[in-house]
């Protein structure tokens, strides 16, 4: 056991997709990337020969017929991991599928299905923040009774505003899901893991202020839900593409007896300037600066699940939970209405 090494194949390799094959490839112990897919062929070519990977593959039915596979990570466009998830699990092997399950709540439940029907597999959801080590650190304080009672959590996602060009020209081709379900997932998870409570109800409202572009998308530029949870517990989320600064993700939790704050000055790194302008700390412009190590601290996560036949604390529930709060905040922005969230 102590020198076997899991063989993984990954389909996706874009923004999200090469810093898993670098993971996989480089750093994380007792697991041999064998196998890359993407239709671009160039980005099948380059990171063959960058990391010696001896299979490469367009198609993704192909790559799973290599038998010498036991994993598949899947970091493709969002509308394809259901699909591909299901396939993978159908063909044997053991699955981690970066977020969301799927673009539907329908898409999610027939994934949740799949996952029962093969209960000897790993299957791993990719809500790395859980894998963070200030928000694990966090986990355990709550869990300790550090804060009392948690009662109220308070989560910031904003991505930068200078990617918000790009964010438009692929939103006006592709379904991402909208504000809520592709940014403030992360934040929908992690409010049902601190307060270990399920939604009941969300008023949702946005709107398009620096571009109207948003709008014509029938989607948010910067939103906010307001969401009770069982036993009467608050969250707040707010979500923007527009985030002058740099990449914010901040998160608050008011227990009974105090209080945490993750991330509250989003800062690069520890170098302060002061200059005509005052005393200045960088922020960090992006999820993979941000969220380096919990790519890799997952990643690690699920390849030891494998050897050591164990489950990961986050699972297909998980997934399905905080795409059905998704979607209630989504038809509550649509709608102006107080949606009750049914489970
Ligand atoms: P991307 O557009 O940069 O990359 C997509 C990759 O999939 C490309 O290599 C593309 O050629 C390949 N591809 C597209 N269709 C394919 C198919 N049918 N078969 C095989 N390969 C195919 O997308 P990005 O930003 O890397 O996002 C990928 C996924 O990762 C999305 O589902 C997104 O929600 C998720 N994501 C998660 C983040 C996190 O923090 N956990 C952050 C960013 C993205």
């Amino acid at each position: 056991m102590a020198n076997k090494k899991v063989k993984v194949g990954i389909v996706g390799l874009g923004r999200q997709g090469y810093q898993h094959a670098e993971n996989l490839a480089l750093r994380v112990p007792n697991c041999e990337l064998i196998a890359v897919c993407s239709v671009v062929e160039k980005e099948v070519k380059e990171v063959q020969e960058k990391w010696g990977i001896p299979y490469g593959y367009a198609d993704y039915d192909e790559m799973l017929e290599n038998r010498e596979l036991e994993a598949i990570f899947i970091a493709s466009p969002s509308g394809f991991h259901y699909e591909q998830i299901e396939k993978a699990l159908e063909a044997g092997f053991h699955v981690f599928s970066e977020k969301p399950l799927g673009l539907y709540l329908e898409e999610a439940e027939k994934v949740e299905k799949a996952v029962s029907r093969h209960p000897d597999k790993v299957f791993m959801l990719g809500f790395m923040r859980r894998y963070d080590r200030s928000y694990a650190d966090a986990k355990r304080m709550i869990d300790s009774g550090e804060i009392g009672e948690p009662v109220l959590i308070r989560c910031y996602g904003l991505d930068p505003a200078g990617k918000l060009d790009s964010f438009l020209k692929f939103a006006r081709d592709n379904y991402s899901g909208g504000l809520f379900l592709d940014m403030a997932i992360h934040d929908l998870d992690l409010a049902r893991w601190y307060l270990q409570a399920e939604p009941e109800e969300v008023w949702a409202i946005g709107g398009s202020y620096a571009r109207p572009e948003f709008a014509e998308l029938g989607d948010a530029e910067t939103g906010a839900a307001m969401v009770r949870f069982s036993g009467n517990r608050i969250g707040i989320f707010v979500a923007g593409r527009n985030c002058a600064h740099g990449y914010h993700i901040e998160t608050e939790i008011i227990g009974t007896n105090g209080t945490l704050r993750i991330g509250t000055v989003p800062e690069r790194n520890q170098v302060m300037i002061f200059n005509e302008t005052g005393a200045v700390k960088k922020c960090t412009g992006g999820f993979l600066e941000r969220f380096e190590q919990s790519y890799l601290s997952e990643a690690e996560e699920f390849i030891n699940c494998i050897l050591e036949n164990r489950k990961p604390s986050v699972n297909v529930r998980d997934g399905v939970e905080s795409t059905r709060l998704g979607y209630a905040c989504k038809k509550s922005f649509e709608t102006g209405k107080l949606v009750r969230v049914k489970s």
